[in-house]
């Protein structure tokens, strides 16, 4: 994690399912085992997904629970697994289609009022969902957690974008690389990404894998990666994309390649 700090990575994205509910407690030990460390990073966490576990055996069915009671005792969970007194961001992690507005927006006022929540979000939300929910809760919600890239640009093109740009809502973008497949798999489409990425990359002096973030970072959305690689080096080329500016082409022959048509 220091490494991560010193390249200005300080952002955390956990949820309380992932690793089959086991990921939140062993971050916690990390930051157990470096006390200074909680003070200089924010984590962001999700709840309402239920998984079928053996650690959950009353679980008879995958479902979502945006009750207060479950958003309430998720984060509580959180919160004692990480050694910590807040969370910096928590977002409802899929939209639930039996979601009662009032009571997210009740579960949202207690966390918030006592400090134990400093900011919402939400993830995998389309825009109707983001507007039913805002309409009801106090806090804004500031962010949406959603997957786009080369390999998934349908954001860009249907209501999600421009809806969050309307909005002041940021933008996250999980899966960057469409989960490493941008660079591995063989289907048609990833092969010809590949190939512009390639060329972009070499007029920029930077990895194709740098040109595909950038893709991203340079929308006027202001989009936050969410990259998942557990590689040191691709984070950092991660961080320094930041830097490349596409010019207009550039982007539009990705688009090309990520939808398999010109524009129209
Ligand atoms: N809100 C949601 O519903 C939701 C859903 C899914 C994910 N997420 C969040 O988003 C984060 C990122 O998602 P993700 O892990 O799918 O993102 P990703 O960054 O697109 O994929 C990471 C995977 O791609 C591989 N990879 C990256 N660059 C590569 C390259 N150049 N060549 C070969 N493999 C490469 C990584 O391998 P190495 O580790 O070897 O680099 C890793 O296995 C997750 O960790 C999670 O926090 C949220």
């Amino acid at each position: 994690m220091n490494m991560l700090l010193d390249i200005g990575v300080d952002t955390v994205d956990l949820a309380d399912i992932y690793g089959d509910y086991a990921a939140t407690k062993l971050f916690g030990e990390v930051l157990k085992a470096d006390p200074t460390l909680s003070k200089r990073i924010q984590i962001v966490t999700k709840a309402d997904i239920v998984l079928l576990s053996e650690k959950h055996p009353e679980v008879y069915v995958q479902h979502y629970d945006t009750s207060a009671e479950h958003i309430i005792a998720s984060v509580e969970q959180s919160l004692q697994d990480l050694g910590r007194d807040y969370i910096d961001l928590l977002l409802i992690h899929r939209p639930d289609p039996f979601m009662d507005p009032l009571e997210v927006s009740q579960a949202f006022d207690e966390l918030y009022n006592e400090g134990k929540v400093h900011a919402f979000g939400v993830s995998n939300f389309m825009p109707y969902h983001h507007s039913l929910l805002s309409k009801y809760t106090k806090q804004p919600l500031l962010v949406n957690q959603i997957e786009i890239s080369l390999m998934h640009p349908n954001p860009f093109l249907d209501s999600q974008i421009p809806y969050m740009m309307e909005n002041d809502i940021t933008p996250m973008a999980w899966s960057p690389t469409g989960g490493g497949r941008l660079f591995t798999s063989e289907e048609q489409k990833a092969i010809n990404l590949r190939l512009a990425l390639g060329v972009i990359a070499h007029n920029h002096n930077a990895t194709a894998e740098q040109i595909a973030y950038a893709w991203l970072l340079n929308h006027p959305s202001n989009i936050v990666v969410v990259a998942g690689s557990s590689n040191f080096k691709r984070v950092k080329a991660a961080v320094e994309a930041e830097d490349i500016l596409l010019d207009r082409q550039e982007w539009f022959y990705l688009l090309q390649q990520a939808t398999g048509e010109s524009v129209p």
